[in-house]
């Protein structure tokens, strides 16, 4: 039988790239003593009156079609929230999506396809690719220089830029180097997308997560308004993945011609998960507070442990749910040095590759499990580093 293009061109990004996540719940299941450090679920539930307000509302009757944009409890919740940061938002800048994965879907397929290509800093979180992809543009990496703190240029993003581009993919808090980007920063990013005419399409998802920056966003800057579409989600911010509410927040005309690709798509939403999510940002739910607090402790006890053992740089975050750690002086790639750490020592970590050519020589730690499990993932990390490092003398 014949496939469309799309199924290639998807093909092999998904499930290669968890490999090791998925060896080491095969080998959990068989009972082996594994520590997950893979994939960055918060460890926390949900606040429990998030929980009641959608069993309210389901038990209120919402539970019938939605429509295209989002229903008015949640839009109008999304519209205050974005307005503190803008004074011009109003409803006609609103989209809900299921996730900022959908909308990051969504929103890539309003803007480019064939022929067009799209910046993304790299290292770059798992699914961007993908995303592009599915549109037929092509990726065109902007490095995020570990010397920079993995934060991008303007000269970096100046120099990838071709004619073909259309957009820019920015993620600030980033997945998976946890940089967050100044406000100078993105003044300057700004300016190059202005120049350039680019779309700014800025993942946000750990907005509420960032514990050693200060957070700044181009969709602050009304300058950028025209160009600017920010997508995000209680995913991260509530500890909510699973009830997959988000949405994307741009101007008015782009909003317009996206909404028949997301009636298309998804003809609504639910109005119980939607009255949860209004609930979620229209009061004061310390979820995050709690998070924040947990992943900077921990990505501190990390850095500490791991910048003791032999060979490894430990590279600490500003945001997010994630360290990374530098492992090329033990003369093993980030990969080797992850399946070697699953399979000799039982600790399950993201090998940079997944995320990019630039993140070769790291593995990512994800920072949601408690301190116990971290001081034992350190003591095995660090038997695997003290094992492989070679010794001075025989380095290149
Ligand atoms: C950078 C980034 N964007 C998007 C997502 C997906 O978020 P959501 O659950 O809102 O679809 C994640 C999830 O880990 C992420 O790290």
């Amino acid at each position: 039988m014949r496939y469309a293009s799309i199924t290639d061109r998807l093909a092999n990004l998904g499930s290669e790239k968890w490999a090791i996540h998925a060896e080491a719940r095969r080998m959990k299941a068989e009972g082996e003593d594994v520590i997950e450090l893979t994939i960055g679920e918060p460890d926390v539930p949900p606040d429990p009156a998030l929980l009641a307000e959608a069993v309210r509302s389901m038990h209120a009757g919402r539970y019938r079609y939605s429509n295209g944009r989002g229903e008015p409890s949640v839009v109008d919740a999304l519209v205050r929230k974005y307005r503190k940061r803008r004074s011009d938002v109003t409803v006609a800048n609103v989209l809900c999506f299921p996730g900022t994965q959908t909308a990051l879907f969504a929103v890539m397929l309003g803007l480019v396809e064939a022929g067009d290509a799209v910046l993304v800093g790299d290292p770059l979180y798992a699914t961007y690719e993908g995303v592009i992809r599915a549109t037929g543009a092509e990726r065109i990496a902007v490095p995020l220089r570990p010397e920079n703190g993995f934060h991008m240029k303007a000269a970096d993003l100046e120099a990838a830029i071709t004619p073909a581009c259309r957009v820019l993919l920015l993620n600030t808090p980033h997945n998976p180097t946890g940089a967050v980007l100044s406000a100078a920063e993105v003044a300057e990013i700004g300016a190059v997308c202005r120049r350039h005419d680019l779309w700014i399409v800025c993942d946000e998802v750990y907005e509420e997560l960032v514990f050693g920056a200060t957070f700044a966003s181009p969709f602050d800057n009304p300058d950028l308004a025209e160009r600017t579409i920010v997508v995000s989600s209680i995913s991260k911010s509530h500890a909510a993945p699973g009830f997959r509410s988000g949405w994307a927040i741009g101007p008015a005309e782009f909003c317009t011609r996206l909404l028949s690709v997301s009636e298309t798509m998804l003809f609504g939403g639910q109005p119980f998960i939607a009255d949860m999510t209004a609930y979620a940002l229209d009061n004061p739910i310390s979820t995050a507070a709690t998070m924040r607090q947990s992943y900077k402790a921990r990505a501190a006890r990390f850095a500490d442990a791991l910048s003791r053992a032999p060979g490894l740089v430990p590279l600490p975050p500003e945001a997010g749910m994630f360290i990374v750690v530098d492992v090329s002086e033990t003369g093993m790639s980030g990969e080797d040095f992850a399946w070697a750490l699953l399979r000799e020592e039982r600790v399950a970590v993201m090998p940079g590759s997944s995320f990019g050519e630039e993140a070769e020589g790291f593995i990512r730690l994800s920072l949601t499990v408690p301190d116990a499990h971290i001081d034992e993932a350190c003591r095995r990390i660090t038997a695997l580093a003290t094992r492989s490092t070679m010794p001075k003398e025989r380095r290149a």
